[in-house]
Formats: C-alpha cells, structure tokens, sequence
C-alpha cells in the first residue's frame, strides 16, 4: 500500500480551538479519508504545542503546575476532534517523552556538526513582555520596563543553508503550495536569512525542553514544536516506521505560519541531513467580520455551539465548500444557513426523500431491478461513470471545494433529469420505465455519497444505510437491484431563516440587560491621573492610599490594589480614574475618586497608559 502522511500544525495548548483551528484538521482529515478510500496506507497526525512562556505564565496565574494544566486544556482539543469526527491516527503533545528525547537527539546533532554556536545578543528587552523588542516597538510607547540586556544564548546556523534552500523551492516546484505562497518565500529569501536563536535561559523561561549541551537553557517553542512532524513517526526510535513516512506528503498549515515552516524547519532538516517534506501547503484564514478570528478581536465562531445546533456534517460541509484552498474566506451564519439550506436539505437531502419515499411507496421498499436505457438515463450514467475520477483529481490538486461543486452539479443534474423523467407520473403509465428511472437515480445517489463520505461522514452513511448497500464502491454500477429500502429520518431538516432571525434579536435583547443611555456614560467623568505616593492602609491588608496629580490639582484615592501592586511599583504611573463619583470615607480616609482595573479571577491589573505622551489631567471618552 502506497503510505501517505499528512500533518496540521500543532495547536497552542491555551489557545480555547474555534472554526479557524477546526478547519485546518477538518480539511486535514477530509484529504486523509479520500486517501484511506484510494487504498492508501495514510498517516494523519496532529496535536498540541505545550511550551512556552505563555503557558507558563497561564498555569502560574491558576496556581497549577504547568503539565497539570495543559493537561486539562487538552481536553478541549480532544473534545473537538472527537464531536467533529476527526479520525486522525496519532496525537502528539510536545510534553511527551517521545517527542522530547528527539528534540534533544537533533539538537545534539546539529551542534555537532558545528551548527550550534553561542553569541551573546545585546538588545531593549521589555520586562513585561519578557522578549526582545526592536527599537521601532520600543518608540512606540506601547511597552513598559524596557531596557538594555546583553544574554548569552544559542543559536542555529541558519544562514549557512539560505542558497540550498533557494535552490530547493526552484527545483521543487510543488514543495510550498499555493505558487503565490512559493513566491512569498522566496520574496523573503531575497534578504541575508539570520540565524535563528533557538534557546531561552532558564531564569527567564523554565517550560520547555533542556538543552542538552547546557542545562540552564531551554529550546525555542518553534525549534521544538517543528520536530513533532518526526518524532511521531518514530524518528531514531522506529527507524522502519520513520522511513515508510517520511518524507511527509502533504504539512498542512495556515498562512500565518508560513516561513517557520517553509524556512527554519527546511533548514534545520538539511542540517539533520533528513529529507524535506513533499509539500507545504498553507491556506488562508477564516475571517468574521472583516478581520481575522482570535481571541483579543472577540470574533471567534465557536464550533461547539454550530454543532450542536445544526449538527457536525453541516460545519464540515461549509468549512469545505466554502473556502477556496489558497484564498481567505468570510464565515458568516447567513452564508451557512444558506448554503445548508440549498445545498443540502433542497440538492442533496430532496434527492434521498424524492427516491426513497417513492421506492417504498410503488416497489415494495425494494431496489427495481433495471437501470434507465434511455437518452436522460444514459447521459447520467455517463457522467456518473466519471465522476470519481473527476473529483479524485480536484482532490490531488488540493481543490476541494471544487471537487465537491462537481459532486453537486451531479446531484442536481440527477434532480432535473427526475423533474423530466417525472417517475411520480410514469408509475400509473409504465411501472417499469418509473423503476429503471429510480433505479439510475439511487445509484447516482449512492455513488454521491460515496464520494461525499469523506466530507460527511455520518450524514452519508445514511443514505448508504437507507440504499442497503453493503460494499463501498466508487464506480458506476455498485447498486443491487432487491436491495430493502430502510426507513431513515428527514437527512438535512431545513433551517427557518425567520427562526434563526428571531433568535438573533432575542440574544441580542437579552445582551443588552444593565444597559445605559449616552447621556448617563456622559456624566461620568474619566481623566488620567498620575500617582505621586501610595501607602499601606493601617488594618486593612487589601487597600493602599494613593495620591494623585490630575494636572494642577492633587487627590487622596483609596484603592483595594494592595494584593496586587507594592507601593513602589506604583509611583509614576499614569491610570485611569473616575472624577466625579461621590466622596466616601474608607477606613477613616475619604476617597476622591477611582481607579480603573481589569480583573479576572485571582489577576487584578490597572489600567495604565504609561508612556503613551499623555499628560495627567487629559480626559478619557
Ligand atoms: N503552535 C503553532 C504551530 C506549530 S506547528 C509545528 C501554531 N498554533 S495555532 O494554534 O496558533 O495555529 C494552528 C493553526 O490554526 C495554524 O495553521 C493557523 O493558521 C490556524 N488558524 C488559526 N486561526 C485561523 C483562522 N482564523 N483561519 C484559518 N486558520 C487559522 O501556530
């Protein structure tokens, strides 16, 4: 059996995964299934990418150790991929013992082979960051504690593999896919490549994987998540099973992350002296409302909640239909109620009901024994007889959506050519000429279905079911005359757009509880104020007493920050405060005003716009 590896990138293990992460292993398992369907001996493989500072930073603020956390934040992953069918044939996590004994063994490798070299990099470093930032960022006044730091660290020789690597991509034309996305990177190639920093001092950054030539480093999270793609397949540890594999066919990726692996991982390849992957393919983003989906815009489409409302084989349907392989592509619940609605419960859904009520009603519940001789039924089975070659062909070019369209312009041929045939009709006049009509349109449905398996799974195996068909085959011809109709549920309920609109204003109505009026947010009055001193409250462990200049003018605030801040960290800070909220007497301090702050469980943070050129005294809309 020919094998076939396809990858999707590691998923960062915080990250909540919405409609963007379900694409890439949607598509990733949809192209596995058609490769399992062509006999293929397929390897799909993804999972989590659990180093890092910000993980750690995540586990320390719920007071858990880092491995406990990305232990139950992997669930969430899990969870998904089991709801949407995802049958993928390994799961790794970085965290493993698996992964991390090969990251150390490249590691090694390469510093042996004298690729691996230590510099000390002198740069503005913001401490609240904890990162490097070039000196564009560090005018932009949009970083707080920055300052000179020289550290010692490791780094890669990547430079020394930049004309390979440009030979490679022009010699291996279907190496980076799209060929707009090749262009890209070889665009950036133009320009001396670095070399990469691939280690994080342990002081800074102790959740990653040690060095192994120096114990008080840790790997770069990239240098160590790339290596996933090989130390699943048994990369030095089954070396049989590494070799079946690898090359991989296909790393599916999303755009964002195209020179990480169209670059550094290539490059740290051919200084492992290992082949380099047949294809990375990187596809657009998924965007709500204009912008791309992430946390910190507030856009992200959950699809736990379209699942359970529409049921799993929609989603995938959309998610594939609707973006062209290469493009970005615009989610939008009209355009999924819509495609639902047309595509699936009037083509595909009125084409299984049509065929089967009608098979019940006049032949018994049983498939008729004769397939349609006419022109109409022939011109069918013509195209029927095509079809899998058609689609198997979109499928290799990666063009999935346009494999499917062709499936569905097959459904509603097949629909029309009913509408002609009009067997509803032909039963009263010529009951053999109905069944043969009926017989060619429940093999065109099944061959369908056959075909569209990959995309849906569940709904498909239905119509399979209801065919009584017991052996998948993608040629024309795989129907048996007799067959008992099973009875089967309605496969595509359509949407009521006016439900769907109804429920929208009424969790629109029901947002907008505890609202007020312009005039009202009027009247309240923010300023920035800059705090001169700050001091513990005698007796109260949680409030500190702070003065503040609001220009010309000096008030006493009385703050519950004390858990929070230490009265040094404070001083000189420009916050944000209420002015004109009423006096009250704190522990025998009367308070002039409020700060403002974000919290969230056990983290408190004010609200500051240090070093944002802005005076105290200035006001805030
Ligand atoms: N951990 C790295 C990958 C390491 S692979 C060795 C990472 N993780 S991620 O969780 O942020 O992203 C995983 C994938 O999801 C990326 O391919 C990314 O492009 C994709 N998507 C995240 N948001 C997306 C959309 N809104 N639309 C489409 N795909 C998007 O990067």
């Amino acid at each position: 059996m020919k094998p076939f590896f396809i990858t999707t990138p590691i998923y960062y293990v915080n990250d909540k995964p919405h409609i963007g992460h379900a694409y890439t292993t949607i598509l990733a398992d949809v192209l596995a299934r058609f490769h399992r369907n062509a006999s293929e001996d397929v390897i799909f493989l993804t999972g989590l990418d659990e180093h890092g500072q910000k993980v750690q930073q995540a586990a320390e603020r719920r007071e858990i150790g880092p491995k406990a956390h990305c232990d139950e934040m992997a669930l969430r992953f899990l969870d998904l991929w089991k709801k949407l069918y995802i049958k993928n044939d390994d799961f790794i996590r970085t965290t493993e013992s698996r992964h991390i004994s090969i990251v150390q063994t490249i590691l090694q490798k390469v510093y042996d082979k004298g690729d691996i070299y230590e510099d000390e990099y002198e740069g503005l470093y913001s401490i609240s960051e904890e990162r490097f930032i070039t000196e564009k960022e560090a005018e932009s006044g949009q970083y707080r504690d920055i300052k000179k730091l020289k550290e010692k660290n490791y780094f890669f020789k990547m430079s020394k593999y930049q004309n390979k690597l440009i030979n490679y991509i022009n010699e291996n034309p279907q190496f980076i896919q799209p060929e707009h996305r090749k262009n890209e990177v070889l665009g950036f190639l133009k320009k001396p490549l670095g070399d990469l920093c691939i280690s994080r001092p342990k002081s800074r950054l102790s959740w990653g994987i040690d060095i192994p030539f120096d114990s008080n480093y840790v790997t770069y999270v990239w240098f160590d998540a790339l290596i996933n793609y090989i130390s699943a397949i048994g990369y030095h540890s089954d070396n049989a099973n590494f070799n079946k594999y690898w090359p991989a066919d296909i790393h599916l990726i999303g755009k964002d992350i195209l020179t990480t692996h169209a670059v550094y991982w290539p490059t740290i390849l051919m200084s492992a002296e290992l082949p380099l992957p047949k294809t990375i393919f990187a596809h657009g983003w998924w965007l709500h409302g204009e912008s791309k989906m992430s946390k910190s815009v507030g856009n992200v489409v959950d699809p736990l909640e379209l699942i359970k409302d529409y049921g799993v084989d929609p989603v995938r349907y959309y998610l594939m239909r609707e973006m062209m392989l290469g493009n970005d592509a615009n989610f939008t619940m009209e355009s999924f109620i819509k495609r639902y609605n047309s595509d699936l419960a009037n083509d595909f859904g009125n084409l299984l009901s049509r065929v089967s009520n009608l098979l019940v009603k006049f032949f018994d519940s049983r498939i008729p024994p004769f397939e349609d001789d006419s022109n109409e039924g022939k011109i069918i089975k013509k195209n029927g007889m095509q079809l899998a070659k058609q689609v198997l062909t979109q499928i290799e070019l990666m063009k999935v959506n346009e494999a499917i369209e062709i499936i569905f312009q097959f459904i509603r041929s097949v629909n029309k050519y009913l509408e002609i045939m009009a067997p509803w009709k032909l039963v009263k006049s010529d009951i053999k000429q109905a069944g043969k009509v009926l017989f060619t349109a429940a093999e065109a449905l099944r061959l369908s279905s056959e075909l569209l398996s990959p995309v849906m799974p569940n709904r498909t195996s239905i119509v399979i079911k209801t065919l009584g068909v017991q052996k998948t085959s993608l040629d024309w011809g795989g129907l048996n005359p007799g067959n008992a109709i099973k009875k089967h549920d309605v496969l595509f309920p359509r949407i009521d757009i006016n439900k769907f609109e109804e429920k929208k204003t009424s969790e629109k109505k029901s947002q907008l509880v505890n609202i007020i009026t312009f005039d009202q947010f009027k009247n309240i009055e923010f300023k920035t104020a800059k705090i001169l001193e700050a001091e513990k409250v005698d007796g109260a462990d949680k409030l500190l007493k702070l003065q503040v200049e609001i220009k010309d003018q000096k008030r006493i605030i009385v703050s519950g920050i004390a858990e929070f801040y230490s009265t040094t960290e404070l001083i000189g800070r420009i916050v944000i405060i209420i002015t004109n909220l009423k006096p009250a007497t704190i522990f025998g301090i009367e308070s002039q005003g409020m700060i403002l702050a974000a919290k969230e469980g056990k983290v408190l943070r004010i609200i500051t716009i240090d070093n944002q050129k802005v005076e105290s005294g200035s006001k805030v809309y």
